[in-house]
């Protein structure tokens, strides 16, 4: 196993919530991801032999499921809503904005490896669309011009780590509801952020 030490015992743990093996698959495959930013061949393996199935029944649920990445994103993965609400609510504007400002089209990555462009189906803020995630920090009530400055924006700042409730005080708009706590903490790759499985940081 190429795995390190540590991460085997994450793994290990992970395993043995499950009263079967292999229904950790998901979470493993999150917890790959959050070691590479993509799922590796190298990953499938490991994972095979954790959860006793074979590579190409791990490979098969990793290239079904989209945030599953197969290759390494930018520092950034954009991922702009495409779906009904975020529609009729100009995300074609907004989407013509994020492929302007990074010259990508959808799931391109950059040379400089900065960022990634998807549009996305509902990414489940359309009482504030139109809406976008940063590596899955999302960020809802968008116009163009505020999407611009968060291009802009992360290109000059280059932030290490993420946070959805920043981003949405410094480009967002109308929200879907309002959720009366602050939250600091937020991603540093291209990964959902999950307390549970460390993939989360605290802002200072
Ligand atoms: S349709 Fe865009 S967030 Fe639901």
């Amino acid at each position: 196993m190429s795995w390190d030490e540590k991460l085997i015992k994450q793994a290990k743990k992970i395993v043995k919530l499950y009263p079967q093996k292999r229904s950790a698959l998901g979470p493993l495959l999150h917890l790959a991801q959050s070691k590479d930013g993509y799922i590796s061949d190298d990953s499938v393996s490991v994972i095979s032999e954790l959860v006793g199935i074979t590579e190409v029944q791990v490979k098969s649920v990793s290239t079904f499921y989209s945030m599953y990445k197969q290759e390494p994103t930018g520092k950034y993965l954009l991922s702009v809503c495409k779906s009904i609400s975020c529609e009729i609510n100009n995300s074609n504007s907004i989407i013509d904005v994020v492929k302007d400002f990074t010259g990508l089209n959808n799931n391109e990555t950059d040379e400089e490896g900065l960022f990634t462009f998807e549009a996305v189906e509902c990414i489940g803020a359309c009482g504030g669309a139109p809406a976008i995630q940063v590596n899955y920090e999302t960020v809802e009530g968008l116009s163009t011009e505020n999407t611009l400055n968060l291009c802009e924006w992360l290109k000059n700042e280059t932030p290490d780590l993420v946070v959805a409730d920043e981003l949405q005080n410094k480009f967002g708009g109308t929200k879907s509801f309002d959720w009366a706590i602050a939250d600091n903490s937020g991603t540093t790759g291209s990964v959902p952020g999950f307390q549970t499985l460390n993939t989360t940081k605290d802002k200072k």
